[in-house]
């Protein structure tokens, strides 16, 4: 077994607990109680999470990207059992339309699923495709936040705009003009849609980016300043700013570094999506050439990284990771350095096989699977931690005191 992971392969499980994981598996008990209520009561497992400091009802959430782009699938995921959506990435422009970042909206619909071998040889599934940003009108983007907003409102899952802005070269100026319209455009929609839920905005740093070959110093002077030129056109209080980093060809003290300068801005920075997928230069897809790809390379790379800034680091902006997060089994590893959530985009296209539910959404099918999967499932894993941490049956753990309980005595 690959040795980066913390749980062991065999969950150490009574076979009455097997048998009743196993029933939940095979048919649908939750839908009248409540997937996260019934697991509660019938596992005293509390499987909420955290985006920052807001709280969401389980931690599996919809990555940003083709499957949060249009308003029926934000509609389905909050129906169907997601903890939150972060919505495809709007890349930022000025009040007369201009985006120093044009060339990022690339209409490319197509996308081929494909199982993809890690360096480690285990085996798992990368998307590929061409496209970056959203590629229809701002106004277009307006239109999606508000309605998603109005989805918020019914379901009270949190639904995350995400935004690209302006990152200039060494020597070259922000576009200030391009953090100010694009975020108190969509603040104004936040406000006039008088939410009961914080201002959150997560920023993309794109896969992509790893393509253009920056200096650290470039990358450096992003992180420090993209906070506050964002800060700067926000007037909310009620303020939850999320970074997403990428995954530069820098190595992975690089990557700690990038964790360590964003960690002294914790006025600004309120969560750090941890990390978009990785870049190979020379892979081929339809005549372009530089592909983002995920799978086991992308998730061993992430957890190393993490395993490496939380040696060091025992106090920390809230993680929301992201990177292969196929099973509650991978969430909890991610719980384990730091995840207080988890976002995927890859999981929902897998082909069906993969999950035990032939019919309903993605979503529905997916959430089933990432809890009650016997072997990987987010419950089986928790009942197993519950052992090693020697509680008793009728004690109840929280998903969010993974991390502090199965650390405590290491920091
Ligand atoms: C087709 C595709 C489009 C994506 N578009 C975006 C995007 O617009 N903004 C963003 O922040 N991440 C984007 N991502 C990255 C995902 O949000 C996610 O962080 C990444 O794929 C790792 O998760 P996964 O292994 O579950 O796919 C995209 C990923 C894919 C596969």
């Amino acid at each position: 077994m690959n040795s980066i992971y913390k749980i062991e392969k065999k969950l150490d499980l009574t076979q009455e607990d097997q048998k009743k994981i196993l029933y939940d598996y095979e048919n649908i008990n939750y839908d009248k109680k409540g997937l996260e209520e019934y697991i509660l009561e019938n596992y005293n497992l509390d499987v909420k999470g955290k985006y920052g400091e807001l709280e969401i009802k389980n931690p599996f959430g919809k990555a940003s990207g083709q499957l949060s782009s249009n308003i029926n699938q934000v509609k389905t995921d909050a129906n169907d059992g997601l903890g939150f959506v972060v919505l495809k990435t709007v890349i930022s422009q000025d009040k007369d339309n201009k985006s120093s970042m044009e060339e990022w909206k690339v209409n490319a619909p197509k996308m081929v699923v494909e199982e993809i071998e890690s360096k480690s040889g285990e085996i798992g599934y990368t998307v590929t495709w061409k496209g970056r940003g959203w590629d229809k009108s701002f106004e277009d983007y307006l239109d999606l936040v508000k309605e998603s907003y109005n989805v918020y409102k019914q379901s009270k899952v949190p639904v995350i705009p995400s935004i690209q802005y302006h990152l200039p070269n060494i020597g070259e100026d922000f576009k200030e003009s391009e953090y100010k319209y694009t975020t108190q455009s969509i603040e104004k929609i936040w406000k006039d849609e008088s939410l009961d839920m914080p201002f959150v905005i997560e920023q993309d740093f794109s896969a992509t980016l790893a393509s253009m070959e920056n200096s650290q110093d470039e990358i450096i002077r992003w992180i420090q300043e993209v906070p506050r030129l964002i800060h700067k056109y926000t007037s909310a209080k009620d303020f939850i700013l999320g970074m997403k980093l990428f995954n530069p060809s820098l190595g992975d003290e690089f990557q700690v570094k990038m964790l360590e300068v964003l960690n002294q801005m914790k006025d600004k920075v309120q969560v750090i999506t941890a990390f978009n997928r990785l870049f190979d230069r020379e892979r081929e897809f339809e005549g372009k050439k530089g592909i983002a790809y995920g799978g086991y390379d992308l998730s061993n790379r992430n957890l190393r990284v993490l395993d490496k800034f939380i040696e060091n680091n025992h106090s920390f902006i809230p993680i929301s990771a992201t990177g292969n997060i196929n099973s509650g089994r991978m969430m909890v590893e991610y719980a384990l350095r730091g995840a207080t959530s988890g976002q995927m985009h890859t999981y929902f296209q897998l082909p069906s096989h993969n999950y035990k539910l032939k019919e309903g959404s993605r979503a529905r099918k997916a959430i089933h699977e990432l809890m009650f999967n016997p072997t990987d499932g987010l419950v089986p894993v928790m009942i197993h931690l519950k052992k090693k941490l020697n509680m008793d049956n009728d004690q109840i753990l929280k998903f969010l005191d993974i991390y502090t309980l199965c650390n405590s005595g290491k920091n």
